[in-house]
Protein backbone atom coordinates (compact mmCIF):
# COMPACT_ATOMS: atom_id res chain seq x y z
CA UNK A 1 0.00 0.00 0.00
CA UNK A 2 1.27 3.33 -1.02
CA UNK A 3 0.96 5.98 1.30
CA UNK A 4 3.77 8.32 0.30
CA UNK A 5 4.89 9.99 -3.59
CA UNK A 6 8.12 11.55 -3.67
CA UNK A 7 8.35 14.24 -6.66
CA UNK A 8 11.31 14.54 -8.62
CA UNK A 9 11.72 18.54 -9.19
CA UNK A 10 13.24 19.29 -12.49
CA UNK A 11 10.42 18.30 -15.40
CA UNK A 12 7.97 17.07 -12.59
CA UNK A 13 6.88 20.30 -10.95
CA UNK A 14 9.25 23.23 -12.51
CA UNK A 15 10.31 22.76 -16.25
CA UNK A 16 13.79 24.53 -15.65
CA UNK A 17 15.18 22.51 -18.14
CA UNK A 18 15.73 25.19 -20.47
CA UNK A 19 17.82 26.97 -17.84
CA UNK A 20 19.70 24.16 -17.41
CA UNK A 21 20.40 24.57 -21.50
CA UNK A 22 20.84 27.85 -21.93
CA UNK A 23 23.51 27.83 -19.09
CA UNK A 24 25.59 24.87 -20.63
CA UNK A 25 25.27 26.12 -23.54
CA UNK A 26 26.82 29.52 -22.47
CA UNK A 27 29.80 27.36 -21.25
CA UNK A 28 30.14 25.38 -24.22
CA UNK A 29 30.29 28.42 -26.28
CA UNK A 30 33.10 29.91 -24.27
CA UNK A 31 34.84 26.68 -24.20
CA UNK A 32 34.20 26.55 -27.99
CA UNK A 33 32.56 23.00 -27.88
CA UNK A 34 28.89 21.57 -29.60
CA UNK A 35 26.58 20.93 -27.38
CA UNK A 36 22.76 20.78 -28.24
CA UNK A 37 19.26 20.26 -26.96
CA UNK A 38 20.42 16.65 -27.36
CA UNK A 39 22.87 16.12 -25.56
CA UNK A 40 21.07 18.10 -23.22
CA UNK A 41 18.57 15.52 -22.95
CA UNK A 42 21.05 13.59 -21.56
CA UNK A 43 21.60 15.57 -18.40
CA UNK A 44 17.94 15.10 -16.88
CA UNK A 45 18.04 13.82 -13.65
CA UNK A 46 21.83 13.56 -13.61
CA UNK A 47 23.86 15.48 -10.91
CA UNK A 48 25.78 18.60 -12.21
CA UNK A 49 29.76 16.63 -12.23
CA UNK A 50 27.81 13.89 -14.00
CA UNK A 51 26.46 16.90 -17.00
CA UNK A 52 29.97 18.44 -17.15
CA UNK A 53 31.53 15.39 -17.99
CA UNK A 54 28.69 14.83 -20.75
CA UNK A 55 29.44 18.45 -21.86
CA UNK A 56 33.08 17.22 -22.20
CA UNK A 57 32.45 14.24 -24.08
CA UNK A 58 32.56 16.59 -27.13
CA UNK A 59 36.07 18.70 -25.83
CA UNK A 60 39.04 17.32 -27.74
CA UNK A 61 41.80 19.00 -26.00
CA UNK A 62 44.16 18.64 -23.60
CA UNK A 63 42.21 16.93 -20.65
CA UNK A 64 40.99 19.64 -17.89
CA UNK A 65 42.14 19.12 -14.11
CA UNK A 66 39.75 19.42 -10.93
CA UNK A 67 40.59 22.88 -10.39
CA UNK A 68 39.17 23.74 -14.02
CA UNK A 69 36.67 21.30 -13.22
CA UNK A 70 35.14 22.87 -10.20
CA UNK A 71 35.45 26.52 -11.83
CA UNK A 72 33.43 25.43 -14.76
CA UNK A 73 30.44 23.78 -12.59
CA UNK A 74 30.54 27.38 -10.62
CA UNK A 75 30.49 29.55 -13.67
CA UNK A 76 27.54 26.98 -15.39
CA UNK A 77 25.96 27.49 -11.81
CA UNK A 78 25.94 31.33 -11.43
CA UNK A 79 24.57 31.28 -15.11
CA UNK A 80 21.67 29.41 -14.16
CA UNK A 81 21.00 31.00 -10.89
CA UNK A 82 20.73 34.63 -12.65
CA UNK A 83 18.27 32.38 -14.77
CA UNK A 84 16.18 31.30 -11.96
CA UNK A 85 15.17 34.55 -10.83
CA UNK A 86 12.59 34.55 -13.60
CA UNK A 87 10.88 31.58 -11.99
CA UNK A 88 7.63 33.09 -10.43
CA UNK A 89 4.85 31.53 -8.69
CA UNK A 90 2.39 31.89 -11.01
CA UNK A 91 4.93 29.58 -13.50
CA UNK A 92 3.47 26.89 -11.52
CA UNK A 93 -0.20 26.48 -12.66
CA UNK A 94 -3.25 26.63 -10.01
CA UNK A 95 -4.23 22.77 -11.46
CA UNK A 96 -0.61 21.68 -9.84
CA UNK A 97 -1.23 23.08 -6.55
CA UNK A 98 -4.63 22.02 -6.13
CA UNK A 99 -4.02 18.46 -7.30
CA UNK A 100 -0.85 18.26 -4.44
CA UNK A 101 -3.55 19.49 -1.78
CA UNK A 102 -5.85 16.51 -3.15
CA UNK A 103 -3.69 14.55 -2.45
CA UNK A 104 -2.54 15.72 0.92
CA UNK A 105 -6.27 15.23 1.87
CA UNK A 106 -6.11 11.71 0.29
CA UNK A 107 -3.81 11.06 2.94
CA UNK A 108 -0.45 10.95 1.41
CA UNK A 109 2.38 12.10 2.45
CA UNK A 110 4.72 14.17 -0.06
CA UNK A 111 8.25 14.75 -0.76
CA UNK A 112 10.36 16.13 -3.20
CA UNK A 113 13.68 13.52 -4.45
CA UNK A 114 16.00 15.62 -6.40
CA UNK A 115 19.69 15.73 -7.69
CA UNK A 116 19.54 19.88 -7.67
CA UNK A 117 21.48 21.68 -5.20
CA UNK A 118 19.53 24.19 -6.47
CA UNK A 119 16.04 22.43 -5.02
CA UNK A 120 15.68 24.55 -1.85
CA UNK A 121 15.77 27.83 -4.03
CA UNK A 122 13.40 26.77 -6.66
CA UNK A 123 11.05 25.58 -4.33
CA UNK A 124 10.38 28.89 -2.36
CA UNK A 125 10.07 30.89 -4.99
CA UNK A 126 7.53 29.12 -7.02
CA UNK A 127 6.00 28.99 -3.10
CA UNK A 128 6.21 24.98 -3.65
CA UNK A 129 7.64 24.47 -0.48
CA UNK A 130 4.65 24.77 1.99
CA UNK A 131 3.19 21.37 0.08
CA UNK A 132 6.00 19.21 1.14
CA UNK A 133 6.11 16.88 4.03
CA UNK A 134 10.07 16.60 3.22
CA UNK A 135 12.78 17.91 0.83
CA UNK A 136 15.43 15.17 -0.16
CA UNK A 137 17.81 17.14 -2.49
CA UNK A 138 21.22 17.04 -4.18
CA UNK A 139 22.56 18.51 -1.24
CA UNK A 140 24.91 16.17 1.16
CA UNK A 141 24.17 13.62 -1.45
CA UNK A 142 26.99 10.73 -2.21
CA UNK A 143 25.84 9.41 -4.98
CA UNK A 144 23.24 10.95 -7.33
CA UNK A 145 20.43 9.18 -9.75
CA UNK A 146 20.53 6.27 -10.71
CA UNK A 147 21.83 5.52 -7.21
CA UNK A 148 18.35 5.14 -4.68
CA UNK A 149 20.38 7.21 -2.72
CA UNK A 150 17.98 10.47 -2.82
CA UNK A 151 14.43 8.57 -2.47
CA UNK A 152 15.58 6.65 0.16
CA UNK A 153 16.42 9.37 2.36
CA UNK A 154 13.15 11.31 1.17
CA UNK A 155 11.02 8.19 2.43
CA UNK A 156 13.26 8.11 5.55
CA UNK A 157 12.34 11.66 5.94
CA UNK A 158 8.65 10.80 5.30
CA UNK A 159 8.83 8.02 7.95
CA UNK A 160 7.91 5.29 5.45
CA UNK A 161 9.80 2.34 4.47
CA UNK A 162 10.82 2.30 0.97
CA UNK A 163 7.96 -0.21 -0.59
CA UNK A 164 5.27 2.28 0.93
CA UNK A 165 6.50 5.12 -1.33
CA UNK A 166 5.56 6.13 -5.55
CA UNK A 167 8.29 8.51 -7.63
CA UNK A 168 6.85 10.47 -10.11
CA UNK A 169 9.82 11.56 -12.57
CA UNK A 170 10.49 12.53 -16.28
CA UNK A 171 14.37 10.97 -16.58
CA UNK A 172 15.20 7.01 -16.56
CA UNK A 173 18.15 7.60 -14.43
CA UNK A 174 15.26 8.95 -12.18
CA UNK A 175 13.27 5.58 -12.64
CA UNK A 176 16.29 3.49 -12.15
CA UNK A 177 16.61 5.24 -8.62
CA UNK A 178 13.27 4.52 -7.92
CA UNK A 179 12.97 1.12 -9.05
CA UNK A 180 16.93 0.82 -7.28
CA UNK A 181 14.93 1.92 -4.20
CA UNK A 182 12.39 -0.81 -3.72
CA UNK A 183 9.49 1.89 -5.17
CA UNK A 184 6.91 2.08 -7.24
CA UNK A 185 7.26 4.23 -10.36
CA UNK A 186 4.98 6.86 -12.14
CA UNK A 187 6.61 8.50 -15.53
CA UNK A 188 5.44 11.76 -16.80
CA UNK A 189 4.96 13.04 -20.57
CA UNK A 190 8.16 14.24 -22.04
CA UNK A 191 10.45 12.04 -20.10
CA UNK A 192 12.91 9.60 -21.59
CA UNK A 193 12.82 6.75 -20.66
CA UNK A 194 13.37 3.04 -22.36
CA UNK A 195 12.66 1.16 -18.89
CA UNK A 196 9.64 -0.31 -17.59
CA UNK A 197 7.16 1.67 -15.26
CA UNK A 198 4.53 1.20 -13.44
CA UNK A 199 2.33 3.85 -14.32
CA UNK A 200 2.35 6.83 -17.30
CA UNK A 201 0.81 10.22 -16.83
CA UNK A 202 0.75 13.04 -19.31
CA UNK A 203 0.21 15.48 -16.97
CA UNK A 204 0.80 16.51 -12.89
CA UNK A 205 -2.86 16.89 -12.67
CA UNK A 206 -3.94 13.48 -13.69
CA UNK A 207 -2.06 11.69 -10.57
CA UNK A 208 -5.49 12.00 -8.12
CA UNK A 209 -7.68 10.67 -11.28
CA UNK A 210 -4.81 7.92 -12.07
CA UNK A 211 -5.70 6.86 -7.71
CA UNK A 212 -9.58 6.51 -8.16
CA UNK A 213 -9.96 5.23 -12.04
CA UNK A 214 -7.45 2.70 -11.79
CA UNK A 215 -9.05 0.90 -8.64
CA UNK A 216 -6.07 2.67 -6.65
CA UNK A 217 -3.63 1.79 -8.35
CA UNK A 218 -1.54 3.18 -5.77
CA UNK A 219 -3.82 2.17 -2.43
CA UNK A 220 -3.89 -1.25 -3.79
CA UNK A 221 -0.69 -1.80 -5.45
CA UNK A 222 -2.28 -3.04 -8.61
CA UNK A 223 0.20 -1.67 -10.56
CA UNK A 224 0.49 -2.92 -14.71
CA UNK A 225 3.99 -3.68 -15.68
C1 LIG B 1 18.43 17.64 -11.83
C2 LIG B 1 18.42 18.08 -13.28
O1 LIG B 1 17.20 17.84 -11.25
O2 LIG B 1 19.41 18.40 -11.11
C3 LIG B 1 19.80 17.93 -13.88
O3 LIG B 1 17.50 17.25 -14.00
C4 LIG B 1 20.79 18.74 -13.05
O4 LIG B 1 19.79 18.37 -15.22
C5 LIG B 1 20.75 18.28 -11.61
O5 LIG B 1 22.11 18.57 -13.56
C6 LIG B 1 21.67 19.07 -10.70
O6 LIG B 1 21.19 20.39 -10.61
P1 LIG B 1 21.94 21.58 -9.88
O7 LIG B 1 20.87 22.61 -9.72
O8 LIG B 1 22.43 21.05 -8.55
O9 LIG B 1 23.07 22.00 -10.74
MG1 LIG C 1 13.71 15.47 -13.70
Amino acid sequence: MIKGIIFDLDGVLVFTDQYHYQAWKKLANRLGIYFDEKINHRLRGVSRRESLEILLENYHGAPFGEKEKAEMMEEKNRTYRELLKNMKRSDIPQSVRDTLVQLKNLGYLLAVGSSSKNAGTILEQTGLLPYFDYISDGNGLRHSKPHPEVFLKAAEGLGLPPGECAVVEDAQSGICAAKAAGMKTILMKGGNCSESVDLKIQRLEELVSVIYSSSSALVTGAFCK
